[in-house]
């Protein structure tokens, strides 16, 4: 079983009904939805798709719709490109349309360009393939010389080196998006070019207010949002590592020491992380990622991501659920590792509330002890989560009966959501009938060490206040009240 939660982009690769259900088997836990690409209605398409197949099979497979944010971008070129000379001088003018750009010039998405960059800024073209240094700025326009040239084409991202533009994160299209991926039943919504928590906030009660209950994906790619970790990392469910423009915004050489410093953090304040971008990349046109590849992957489980994401490789690729299977195989290799088995986390910290207090006890038994699996009744996914930002290698079985949590739990690592009502079981019965569940399925079977954790009340969110360690087939239906080695 795989820890790691995999993040598969949908898009034209993915349409097929069969390449649908071939990605689902080959194992994805969330599919994304990226809004900056394609239209409402195949979206609505992809949504429904994933959705049934899922359905088909089975098994819980979380929705993320990613907005596009606030991107920079440079409009057009009648040509549909431009060849830039080192040493020329390009102008960016904000007043060119979206097709009239020519070797010397082009238009921008954002007006505001000319009052935000400095004599002596370095903009940044097509995630750093292109660089031009501004010499002076009028009005409308941005006078700039090129420092590194190359072909440039239609729509290509601007960025400046050290950040600091000031778009609003979230515009007028991503506002109507987040009414749509409601309606579509998102269960994350990723928020792209977050500055600060309030971006994370205004978000979220865009969402309420469309009567959603998505989670929040706060994704990191600017250099402001480097700076502001800790509170966004508080305002957000889950944070994103979004390595294409962060890798931009930082520099390559900065971006490892991020990404590390980044998953730890957002672990740390016990929120869930995706790490994102090109990780098997070359594998859009080839059959077999490079050794590079499996070691960035490899990097990141290892570093302690919750998940990692394929983008263009599933979505565009020419065989996204081969992808999935190297993914699949590479994070199963890496979660071998004995790193990745042991935990020192929160060893010296103080536990707020009797729940985090039996998930922490619950992890250290399960590390510590030859114990099969963890079974945790939950509400909400909250005790599990808590359980799954220690590092092990046990299963912690999610058992609910809310459809939507064992969707949002598909993307927690180590987590594996199952569905059970404890609202239809007589209390005495509980234990015997949720391990009979999960037995059922597999998951456990007779003589297996288990550690169980529920609360008085059944169906409520909240009150985790036990854990029991059982075996199984040693539980016999209403005999629950009569174990003795309840703690
Ligand atoms: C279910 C169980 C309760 C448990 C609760 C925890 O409702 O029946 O006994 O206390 O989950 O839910 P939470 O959302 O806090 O993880």
């Amino acid at each position: 079983m795989r820890r790691t939660k995999i993040v598969a982009s949908l898009g034209p690769s993915t349409d097929d009904p069969k390449a649908m259900a071939n990605l689902i088997r080959a194992g994805i836990d969330v599919a994304r939805i990226n809004l900056s690409h394609g239209t409402l209605k195949d979206h609505r398409y992809r949504a429904a798709l994933v959705q049934e197949r899922a359905a088909k099979r089975g098994r819980p497979v979380g929705l993320l719709c990613d907005l596009q944010g606030p991107k920079i971008r440079i409009e057009g070129f009648r040509s549909g490109k431009a060849q830039l000379r080192n040493g020329k001088p390009f102008v960016i003018d904000v007043t060119l349309g979206s097709s009239e750009g020519t070797e010397e010039r082009v238009g921008t998405t954002y007006k505001s360009l000319p009052g935000d960059v400095h004599k002596g800024d370095v903009l940044l073209l097509d995630d750093g393939s292109i660089t031009l240094r501004v010499e002076n700025t009028e009005d409308n326009q941005v006078h700039t010389r090129v420092v590194v040239g190359g072909i440039l084409l239609n729509y290509k991202g601007i960025n400046r080196r050290g950040g600091g533009l000031s778009a609003d994160a979230l515009t007028e299209k991503d506002r109507e998006d987040i009414r749509f991926a409601v309606e579509l039943g998102a269960d994350f919504i990723g928020v792209s070019f977050v500055r600060s928590a309030e971006d994370i906030e205004l978000a979220r009660e865009l969402v309420r207010s469309a009567g959603g209950h998505a989670h929040i994906v706060a994704k990191i790619e600017r250099l402001e949002a480097v700076e502001n970790i800790d509170s966004i990392i508080q305002a957000a469910d889950v944070i994103m590592v979004a390595r294409g423009d962060l890798g931009v915004a930082l520099g390559d050489a900065e971006l490892p020491g991020v990404q590390k410093q980044i998953i730890a953090e957002a672990r740390m304040g016990n929120k869930i992380v995706i790490t994102a971008t090109q990780m098997m990349q070359s594998m859009i046109t080839n059959a077999q990622p490079t050794r590079a590849e499996v070691l960035d992957v490899a990097n990141a489980v290892l570093d302690g991501t919750d998940a990692v994401m394929l983008s263009a490789e599933t979505a565009v690729g020419r065989h996204p659920a081969r992808v999935v299977a190297a993914m699949d195989r590479v994070c199963q290799g890496a979660e071998r590792h004995h790193s990745a088995l042991v935990s020192t986390h929160r060893m010296d910290a103080y536990f707020e509330t009797t729940e985090e207090a039996i998930s922490m006890a619950t992890m250290y038994t399960a590390n510590h002890h030859s114990i099969a699996a963890i079974l945790a009744l939950t509400e909400s996914g909250t005790t599990p989560m808590w359980m799954s930002r220690i590092s092990s290698g046990i299963p912690i079985i999610a058992a609910t009966r809310l459809p939507e949590t064992e969707r949002r739990l598909a993307l927690y690592r180590g987590v594996y959501p199952v569905s059970f009502d404890a609202t239809t079981v007589s209390g005495t019965n509980l234990n015997w009938a949720a391990v009979e569940e999960i037995k059922k399925r597999g998951l456990v079977q007779d003589g297996d060490k288990i550690i169980l954790t529920k609360g008085d009340l059944y169906g409520a969110e909240g009150g985790t206040n036990a854990m029991k360690i059982v075996k199984v087939g040693a539980v016999a239906g209403g005999q629950d009240s009569a174990e003795s080695e309840s703690a």
